[in-house]
């Protein structure tokens, strides 16, 4: 399920969301943790202002836990509600419908004001490619749900999922565009597996990660591949881990020699599986 994104897509993506925004009182916004910049696109505060915002810190099995609370922070101080999540798992999903009925409080408010009583919340699922967007959907709506088809007075077409007779999900996810101008976003997204690999070069991703473990885990390299992240008067250059990588795992191509991208696709896929540990690459 990978993307690439033109002009014309992303034309087409924002008008289908300002469609379906206007249809709805909370928007729900997943994240990648381990990257919750890179993998978010700031339009959504435009394009969401005057609705409830939750964030799903999605993939938090895989994040740093102490920076997974340093960013819930920094999004909650920009008004927003905040739950870390795996979406794979039902576990946290009673929460969820909690903190949704808590970020539209205001709104019920409002309702019964007016004498409006029980008229369900509705939210969307929003968010780039590949962050988790239908793994959530299936597990908060798992099966106990009911489409409830169209609605008069909603545009037509359009499913809405009851989850609860609070609650009532949009179907259908809005897609995000990740934001590629600045050139940092490509490689965590690309380091985290949200865009292809065949369009990327793999012994670079390889380098920026190294950067990233060597600046926030020290040691964790090391203690997997046996690697020295300092020389006598300086710390080793990500190349040269690179290169250790390749000796200690015997990354050898046809001709005898080290073979750095089969090392670099090595370190790249342990870490994307977790087996570096749960390790966070962007921080507030
Ligand atoms: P999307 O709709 O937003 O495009 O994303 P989707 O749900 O298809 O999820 C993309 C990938 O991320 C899936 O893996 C899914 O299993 C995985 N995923 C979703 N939520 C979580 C989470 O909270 N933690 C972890 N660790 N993974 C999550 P896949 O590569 O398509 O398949 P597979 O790796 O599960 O076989």
């Amino acid at each position: 399920m990978q993307f690439q994104w033109y002009p014309g897509h992303m034309t087409k993506a924002k008008r289908q969301m300002q469609e379906d925004i206007r249809l709805i009182d909370l928007v729900i916004e997943l994240v990648d943790a381990r990257i919750p910049l890179a993998s978010r696109n700031p339009d959504i505060d435009e394009l969401g202002k005057n609705k409830a915002r939750l964030i799903l810190m999605n993939k938090a099995d895989l994040a740093d836990e102490a920076a997974s609370r340093a960013w819930t922070a920094y999004f909650q101080e920009r008004g927003c509600y905040v739950v870390m999540l795996d979406a794979r798992s039902k576990a946290g999903m009673k929460q969820i419908t909690l903190v949704v009925m808590e970020a539209c409080r205001e709104k019920i408010e409002r309702d019964r004001k007016r004498g409006i009583k029980n008229r369900p919340v509705r939210a969307m699922v929003v968010g780039i490619p590949n962050v988790g967007k239908s793994t959530f959907i299936n597990s908060y709506a798992g099966k106990a749900c009911a489409k409830t088809g169209n609605k008069p007075g909603v545009t037509k077409g359009k499913q809405w999922i009851r989850l609860n007779k609070n609650v009532e999900l949009l179907d259908t996810p809005g897609i995000l565009w990740p934001k590629f101008e600045d050139q940092r976003v490509g490689l965590y997204l690309a380091l985290t597996g949200a865009i292809k690999d065949e369009i990327l070069n793999i012994d670079e991703l390889s380098l920026e990660l190294i950067r990233v473990l060597t600046a926030y885990y020290p040691g964790v390299l090391a203690a997997r591949y046996g690697t020295e992240e300092q020389t006598v008067d300086e710390s080793a250059e990500p190349a040269a881990i690179l290169e250790q990588i390749a000796q200690n795992r015997r990354c050898i191509s046809r001709g005898n020699e080290l073979d750095y991208s089969k090392a670099a696709a090595l370190l790249i896929d342990e870490f994307r599986s977790g087996r570096l540990g749960r390790i966070t690459i962007e921080r507030p």
